[in-house]
């Protein structure tokens, strides 16, 4: 300590003031990996009894034949919610939710609805089968993304408007639906899934990227105006997930399947994660490698670098899916 102390102050004050500063910065990062992996690996989330589970509340799911959506269906089913089915294809929405009634004994029901072309009839019908409901979960997971990478002045129109309409515009219009009961009901928690496009600008998917943003910025301010009304919004943050949206099926360290990434998100209800001390509040990354991408990435703190290495990878994509296409796979 004596000589420690003697070290420091035989030193010219600049290099003292360099060791307090560095000390300061290495202790800051210390502490804040600690609560990061404190948070992905040890501490649990929010009960969903706080939301309902058991006691009758529904969730509601949009997206939910497929993927992400149906596992989140039939999680939140085997949590003890009763289930509204929400999606386009009819056939499947009744055969998952005689799945999730016969595996959890709870009701479900099924709102067929196509969110690319729903005009106000459709939302108000929709409107109407939520309000007969106590909700207490709300999953704005129904997402669209491009066919395949590609420069915005060659997207084609319809795709444009199409995930504008589905990844902000039913976002909008059934948390729009929902809400209200939550507020006079003083609990109730919204989830809006998100994606890695959200928070790192992503040429040739521009259009997706942005509508992913625009679900981050949508969550922290409604989070803020609601949150003392009993009602949690989360912004759910992820990279790749098997699924039909990704094209990816093969699972791996870095891409888990819906059932792992599902079980991850419902298991860390308000806890950020890896989103921890990104500045994007109401986010979370609660899926355990995203966590640490996203932390890293945190650290790293250079989003044009990002920004660049995800033009050479969306080249890449496109320049394969072209040469798929062509040899008419
Ligand atoms: N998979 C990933 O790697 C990944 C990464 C980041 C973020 N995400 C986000 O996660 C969410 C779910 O993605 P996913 O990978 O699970 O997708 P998915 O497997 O393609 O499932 C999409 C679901 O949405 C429904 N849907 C599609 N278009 C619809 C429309 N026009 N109207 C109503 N329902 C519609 C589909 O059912 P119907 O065909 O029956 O309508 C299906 O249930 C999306 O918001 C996506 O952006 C996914
Ligand atoms: C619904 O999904 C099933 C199974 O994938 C498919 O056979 C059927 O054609 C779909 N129905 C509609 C209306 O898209």
């Amino acid at each position: 300590m004596d000589s420690a102390q003697s070290f420091v102050s035989s030193q010219p004050w600049y290099i003292s003031l360099l060791l307090a500063v560095g000390s300061v910065w290495v202790l800051r990062f210390g502490a804040q990996t600690l609560a990061v992996l404190g948070q992905v690996f040890l501490l649990p989330g929010t009960s969903l009894k706080k939301f309902g589970a058991k006691k009758g509340a529904w969730a509601v799911v949009t997206g939910a034949s497929d993927g992400i959506g149906k596992e989140f269906a039939l999680q939140l089913g085997k949590a003890g919610f009763n289930v509204l089915l929400v999606a386009r294809n009819a056939t499947l929405l009744n055969t998952l939710g005689a799945e999730i009634e016969s595996a959890s004994g709870v009701k479900t029901r099924v709102h067929v609805i196509d969110f690319s072309n729903s005009d106000e009839a459709a939302y108000i019908a929709l409107s109407s089968a939520i309000d007969e409901l106590d909700v207490g979960v709300l999953v704005n997971n129904v997402g669209k993304s491009h066919a395949m990478p590609a420069y915005l002045v060659d997207v084609p129109l319809d795709e444009m408007k199409d995930i504008v309409a589905i990844n902000v515009g039913a976002t909008l219009r059934v948390t729009h639906a929902t809400l209200p009961g939550m507020v006079t009901r003083k609990r109730g928690l919204i989830l809006n899934i998100g994606s890695f496009a959200g928070s790192v600008p992503s040429p040739m998917l521009a259009t997706y990227s942005g509508t992913k943003a625009f679900l981050s910025t949508f969550s922290a301010a409604l989070d803020e105006e609601v949150r003392r009304k009993g009602i949690v919004v989360e912004h759910v943050n992820t990279y790749f997930v098997t699924s039909k949206l990704s094209k990816i099926r093969r699972p791996s360290m870095l891409i888990p399947t819906p059932k792992a990434f599902v079980r991850s998100v419902l298991s860390k209800i308000g806890l950020p994660c890896g989103a921890a001390f990104s500045g994007r509040p109401a986010t979370s990354t609660p899926f355990w490698s995203h966590a640490i991408i996203d932390y890293a990435m945190t650290v790293i703190s250079a989003p044009a670098l990002f920004v660049s290495y995800t033009h050479g990878l969306h080249k890449s994509i496109r320049a394969r899916a072209l040469k798929k296409k062509a040899k008419g796979e």
